[in-house]
């Protein structure tokens, strides 16, 4: 496996594959490898001749100066990871590589950016959307390979794709599970014993809400979910929203197809997120 730190040298890479008629499959990430990130690059083997994959902790995504201070890196074990889930090539630049000015662009995604992580997490779509976008420019993927985990960043890159007019494909990858049902995240390694044992119970919450959703309104689900967290000695809920799976604004009133239960909790200082579809 094949890493590259500087642009050049990615973007070469990226050049002679598209001359010799490969496609690849592209897999962003922050490090702190799982297997949730894992299940990204698989897809991405059996889809394409060339898998790629990038490291970057990206600073301007960070809205809070502690998570980006806390956030794990772990390059050493990734590597090793990502080489032996069959990817070909990984990216792993610097800060001062990926900026070296300071960054002015700003997008406009509209409502879209304006609901649940957008609103609790300002400057965080932005930010995504500006590293997504020179990445795609630099590894110049055929595919790209999303998690279903972080649903608005899916829907804000699709957004993103369509607005610049990027020729790459976005492939949206279900959410990877520990055995208890807590999705899988990087910030799950900072949770304490206690915490980690605690937060399942967000999995098995949104189960129950979705159980509900056929014979409840909006309303009366959003109701059940926030009593559930209400007494919770250790989880508190920041939100748990109900939307439309490709707009992501809130659904009152009967839950149709396509819609989704979206949630955010707290575990101590550690900020977890999750969704469910509900019908
Ligand atoms: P990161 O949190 O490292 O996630 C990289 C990719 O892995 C994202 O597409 C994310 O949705 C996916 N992923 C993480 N946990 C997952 C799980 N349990 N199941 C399925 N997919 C999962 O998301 C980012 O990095 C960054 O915002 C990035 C897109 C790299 C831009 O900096």
């Amino acid at each position: 496996m094949l890493v590259f730190e500087t642009i050049k040298e990615m973007h070469t890479w990226a050049g002679s594959a598209r001359l010799s008629g490969k496609s690849t499959g592209f897999v962003p990430t922050m490090g702190a490898l799982h297997e949730g990130h894992l299940s990204l690059v698989r897809l991405a083997r059996e889809q394409n001749d060339l898998v790629s994959a990038s490291i970057f902790v990206n600073p301007i995504q960070f809205n809070n100066p502690d998570d980006l201070k806390k956030y794990p890196r772990t390059l050493d074990r990734d590597l090793e990871m990502l080489s032996s889930a069959g990817c070909d090539v990984v990216f792993t630049p610097s800060v001062e590589e990926m900026y070296p000015e300071k960054v002015e662009k700003q997008y406009e995604f509209g409502d879209l950016a304006t609901v649940m992580e957008g609103a609790f997490r300002p400057g965080h779509f932005n930010g995504v959307a500006v590293v997504v976008h020179r990445l795609f420019d630099i590894a110049v993927p055929t595919r790209a390979y999303f998690g279903e985990k972080d649903y608005q960043q899916l829907q804000i890159i699709k957004a993103l794709v369509k607005s610049e007019k990027l020729e790459v494909e976005i492939i949206p990858c279900p959410i990877s599970r520990e055995a208890d049902g807590l999705a899988r995240s990087s910030r799950n390694e900072r949770l304490s014993p206690q915490m980690r044992a605690a937060a399942p119970y967000i999995y098995m919450v949104l189960k129950e809400a979705k159980s509900l959703a056929a014979a409840h309104t909006a309303a009366q689900i959003v109701n059940f979910v926030t009593k559930k967290f209400e007494d919770h000695p250790l989880l508190k809920l920041e939100y748990f929203s109900i939307a439309n799976a490709d707009n992501l604004q809130a659904v009152s009133g009967v839950i149709k197809p396509d819609t989704y239960g979206f949630i955010a909790v707290f575990a101590g200082d550690i900020r977890l997120i999750d969704n469910i579809r509900l019908i």
